[in-house]
């Protein structure tokens, strides 16, 4: 199987330390592909529009951009991690996130992501890990993905992972090993099933599309929606 991880940090900090314990299960089996974020999509969306107007390759980050959708699709599990920045996710992952604003359902989902298992990984001081991962979320439902499993923790007293108190590290520790051991006896070769919130999402699109369609025949998105079938008869699930 295939997981690709987007790391909302360069920092091997206390983030780090929880993918790393979560991916431990996966390492004798599982072909990983890392991305480091800001390093491996180092540039902000310009708000130019050309990915939802005409083409995504058009953006002045689309190298970056298509070399992380590319993992993104090929993997059967997508891990993201983020620490709690001012209660939300880090601005590196926001601006990764917004590069993907144009596979959002009322524009261009892909179909691959319907069927695909996400895990998003955060942490704070004090407050603001649950919020961090509604962010990524958010996103993810949005592209289609209907299996996401959060695991969020509040450190408390020390942001240090080798300074915390050994009890805390422990439960952290034994929290993600439990959701990477769940993780690992999935069957990989069937897609996650589409539930109901996505389907709502989708049909509600397609109401939306099948209208612009009729005023503007050419708009890309209802074209892409009517390439795939899927104002017809056609399902991406
Ligand atoms: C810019 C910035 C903003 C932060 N905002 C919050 C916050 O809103 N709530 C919180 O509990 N911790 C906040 N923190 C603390 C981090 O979430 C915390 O130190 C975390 O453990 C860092 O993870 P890392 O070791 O993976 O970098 C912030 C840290 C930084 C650098």
């Amino acid at each position: 199987m295939k997981i690709t991880v987007i790391n909302g940090t360069e920092k091997k900090g206390v983030t780090y330390r929880l993918k790393e314990i979560f991916l431990e299960g996966f390492r004798s089996s599982a072909e990983i592909t890392e991305f480091y974020l800001p390093r491996d999509l180092p540039g902000f969306c310009c708000g130019c529009t050309q990915c939802f107007r005409t083409r995504q390759d058009l953006c002045k980050d689309a190298p970056y951009v298509q070399k992380i959708e590319k993992a993104m699709l090929e993997a059967d599990l997508l891990v993201f991690t983020s620490p709690s920045y001012v209660c939300h996710c880090t601005g590196a992952m926001k601006a990764m996130l917004d590069h993907f604003g144009y596979r959002w359902m009322p524009h261009r989902p892909s179909k691959e992501m319907f069927g695909k298992r996400a895990v998003i990984i955060t942490q704070c001081l004090g407050a603001g890990e649950k919020s961090t991962a509604k962010d990524i979320k958010d996103s993810l439902s949005w592209w289609g993905i209907s299996d996401i499993r959060c695991i969020s923790f509040k450190l408390m007293s020390e942001i240090d992972w080798n300074k915390m108190p050994a009890k805390k590290t422990a439960e952290m520790t034994s929290k993600v090993q439990a959701l990477s051991r769940k993780m690992t006896s999935i069957d990989y070769s069937k897609p996650a099933r589409t539930r109901l919130p996505a389907k709502a999402k989708f049909y509600m699109v397609r109401m939306l599309q099948t209208n612009l369609g009729k005023q503007d025949p050419e708009y890309t998105d209802f074209k892409y929606w009517k390439e795939n079938g899927w104002l017809d008869k056609e399902r991406p699930w």
